[in-house]
């Protein structure tokens, strides 16, 4: 009953005319494929030009980041009205990146959810915990302290507009995936957190992606998991062969 969704995180990697070259390939990949949305987020320069590229097809297309305000002397940033005007559906907010890198807070992560609900994007919000914190077995802690304070106050409504990525930092770029049974075992923690509160039948249909190292030999056994629907791809997504096998698990 949740539609799996398949994302592509292209982080900081190609230009627009790489961009473009890339959904032209994959297109007619992944053309008969209806059972999955499939998302893909370029840098910003790209999105205005990507988003003409996959007009009439399935793809949709995401941002990497926004800003929470709608305009303004804030140099530097992006609002969701305007990647909403440059073609976007979705915007990936709070990665692990942006956490570890680029000051991101759960504070923020809130702000961000909400400005980007009220300009009409669907926000996929990425938690997860650094491998010092799974090995000291904070993982729930850390997960719980993620979603709390970045969906706090957000309406029942505004549920229905949310992904969740669960992306264990240790398993990023590393090419060491978290076993099927690890990503179930967050990814169930994650469903009955947001039961506790917003209740059940959002968190039965909240969709919730894994991400990390996600390839296509270990995409469908992430897939066949109960609480795993879909993944969040960094660099895999980075060539159409391997993403639309991804997409086509
Ligand atoms: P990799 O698939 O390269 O591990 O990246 C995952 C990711 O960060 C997606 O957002």
């Amino acid at each position: 009953m949740r539609k799996p969704v398949i994302a592509g995180n292209w982080k900081l990697y190609k230009t627009i005319a790489e961009s473009v070259a890339l959904v032209h390939e994959l297109i007619p990949l992944v053309v008969g494929n209806q059972r999955v949305d499939i998302v893909v987020a370029p840098v910003f320069t790209a999105l205005s030009r990507v988003s003409d590229a996959v007009e009439g097809s399935h793809i949709m297309l995401a941002s990497q980041d926004c800003y929470w305000e709608e305009e303004g002397a804030f140099t530097g940033e992006v609002a969701p009205k305007l990647l909403k005007d440059a073609g976007c559906s979705y915007v990936i907010i709070g990665h692990s990146e942006r956490r570890q890198y680029f000051g991101e807070s759960d504070l923020t992560v809130n702000k961000k959810i909400k400005a980007a609900i009220a300009a009409g994007l669907r926000a996929i919000v990425c938690v997860g915990e650094s491998l010092a914190e799974r090995e000291s077995d904070q993982t729930f802690a850390v997960i719980e302290t993620q979603l709390k304070g970045g969906l706090a106050d957000i309406s029942e409504e505004a549920f229905s507009h949310i992904i969740i990525a669960y992306e264990p930092v240790w398993a990023i770029g590393t090419g060491k995936t978290a076993t099927d049974a690890q990503a179930q075992e967050v990814h169930a923690f994650i469903r009955q957190l947001i039961a506790r509160l917003v209740g059940q039948p959002i968190a039965d249909a909240v969709r919730i992606l894994y991400g990390g190292s996600v390839k296509p030999d270990n995409v469908k056994g992430l897939m066949t998991q109960p609480d795993i629907d879909g993944a969040l791809v960094g660099g895999a997504s980075l060539k159409a062969e391997s993403f639309a096998a991804i997409a086509n698990f």
